[in-house]
């Protein structure tokens, strides 16, 4: 039996003890970066001839630790590994995974401050971002053990006179987990996790930007008692192994978040059938968004423009969720461009190792100029009214920036930047309001800004997102609270977090038994 599930509480650091232990923590990580950390193949630490360097982002020079990288024979290792564990992990009692994971949840929660730390370093998040990303591994690892634990049995059907039925899910097999640097730990754990307590074994691919997290999670799986082979560790680069393990006959599916570009290259490598291959490969894609705060003529002006700013400028705009676009009624949109303004003069840029820094840097060199190209594109298709600079000195940093007056098509309204970049768009009626907010190819998250009862209906009806948020910011969603995902090139609309994700690395199977 497990008691009901509640999400994680995030830290208050205004509170004094809170602040000294994140600063201890924060000492104890820094005495332990340049570590080196291995490939972990069928239980076996193994170093490859090939490494990836973990850099700190705001800090250009300063080593997080190296990670060993696969090269093709490894994966191929790591895939046999993960086949051969399959036979014997699909049989191991639901509840056995189920409680594998709370305990994984367990040493994670009391080694909270730590994790953080190594998101600060590792990711440059902001102190509260780090903590948000933990307290969500740890949501992620005792949802979704409880919900193996609602479907152990599969669900209920009839049966009739002179016959038995049943209804019961069991697992797919070896899934390959792709996971990105903007949620290092809590995509991570929780995509790999999902496949794991469904009964299926992983080989997992991490960010190259943020492997070491991963490795410090992959211990503590295995630290849970996780048996060899199911959880095989082999980051690497996408060229080099991730296409030779899409393509992989043995592959069954392919769970994966990031870009829309690599998810749209993903689901079509993975829809070929290849020699030996006896399934149609499933995918999970969680991709992109061009993700909108809409403000109505009766909004709060003060609630439109912290829910703007927050929502553009948490983490660096490095969220699929952030809200990069602000679509607001004429009638107030000097009102809330202006407070939106001096709000982001007031944010704190600079290193995220600071307990008051609001927002850290971007993730890497090539993030750092496509961010800055698309200001510059910004600068032409509209007017730049604060931030706008970079500053490469000492890590990569972008101020937070907004661009007014852009027209609902120019390309800073419909491309997915992933930067502190927010373009603000003018609309001309309620309806011309949803009418801008639905004009992406994406649809992930949105927010709706308003006083008024009716408009919120319409709102609720007609605003094509995953996540649609009302009188509030269009990100921080929580693990079985919100659950997570979007519509069209948003991805495969899989929720993260939601009641229905494990059935996704699952298989129904009905058995009928004449009596
Ligand atoms: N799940 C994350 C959020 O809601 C991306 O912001």
């Amino acid at each position: 039996m497990v008691t009901a599930y509640r999400h994680e509480p995030l830290t208050d650091f205004t509170v004094d003890e809170n602040k000294l232990a994140f600063m201890e923590a924060l000492k104890q990580v820094n005495s332990q970066l340049g570590k080196k950390y291995p490939l972990i193949i069928n239980g076996e630490r193994v170093t490859s001839g090939a490494v990836i360097a973990s850099y700190n982002p705001a800090r250009k020079t300063e080593l997080i630790g190296t990670v060993s990288a696969a090269n093709k024979e490894l994966a191929e290792e790591a895939m046999q590994a993960a086949y051969s564990a399959f036979s014997v992990w699909k049989k191991w009692p639901p509840e056995a995974r189920a409680h594998l994971l709370l305990k994984a949840a367990a040493i994670i929660r009391k080694r909270k401050h730590e994790f953080s730390a190594y998101l600060v370093k590792e990711a440059g998040k902001p102190w509260k971002e780090a903590d948000a990303d933990t307290a969500e591994a740890i949501d992620f690892l005792e949802y979704y053990a409880r919900q193996m634990l609602d479907l152990k049995d599969g669900v209920p059907v009839n049966s009739r006179d002179g016959e038995n039925n049943r209804y019961t899910y069991i697992p797919l097999g070896v899934g390959v987990i792709i996971s990105p640097f903007n949620f290092p730990l809590a995509i991570m754990a929780g995509t790999t996790v999902a496949a794991i307590v469904a009964g299926n074994t992983v080989l997992l691919k991490p960010s190259n930007n943020t492997p070491v997290v991963a490795a410090k999670f992959v211990e503590v799986m295995e630290e849970a008692g996780l048996p060899k082979g199911v959880l095989n560790f082999i980051p690497g680069s996408g060229a080099k192994i991730g296409d030779y393990l899409i393509d992989h006959p043995k592959t069954r599916f392919v769970s994966f978040t990031g870009s829309r570009e690599v998810g749209c290259r993903i689901y079509d490598r993975a829809a070929k059938v290849h020699p030996g291959q006896v399934w149609l490969k499933r995918v999970i894609a969680e991709m992109g968004g061009k993700d909108t705060v809409v403000v109505d003529e009766d909004a709060d002006l003060d609630l439109a423009a912290a829910s703007i700013v927050y929502s553009g400028f948490g983490f660096s705009g490095q969220k699929c969720s952030a809200g990069s676009r602000a679509v607001v009624h004429e009638k107030i949109y000097e009102q809330v461009l202006e407070k939106a303004i001096a709000l982001t003069k007031a944010l704190t840029v600079g290193n995220p190792e600071e307990a008051e820094t609001y927002m850290g840097p971007v993730i890497d060199q090539a993030a750092f100029n496509k961010i800055m190209s698309y200001i510059d594109i910004g600068k032409k298709e509209g007017r730049l009214v604060t931030g706008g600079e970079g500053d490469l000195e000492q890590g990569f940093f972008i101020q937070p920036t907004i661009i007014a007056d852009v027209d609902e098509k120019a390309r800073i309204m419909q491309e997915e930047i992933f930067g502190p970049v927010i373009a603000f768009c003018k609309a001309e009626s309620f309806d011309h309001l949803l009418q801008i907010a639905n004009n992406t190819e994406y649809g992930l998250t949105g927010a709706f800004i308003s006083k008024s009862r009716e408009h919120i209906e319409r709102a609720q009806q007609e605003f094509h997102v995953g996540n649609l948020y009302i009188n509030r910011t269009c990100t921080g969603a929580i693990v079985g609270y919100q659950p997570f995902g979007g519509f069209q090139m948003s991805g495969t609309d899989s929720k993260a977090g939601g009641p229905d994700y494990l059935l996704l690395h699952m298989q129904a199977k009905t058995i009928s038994e004449a009596l």
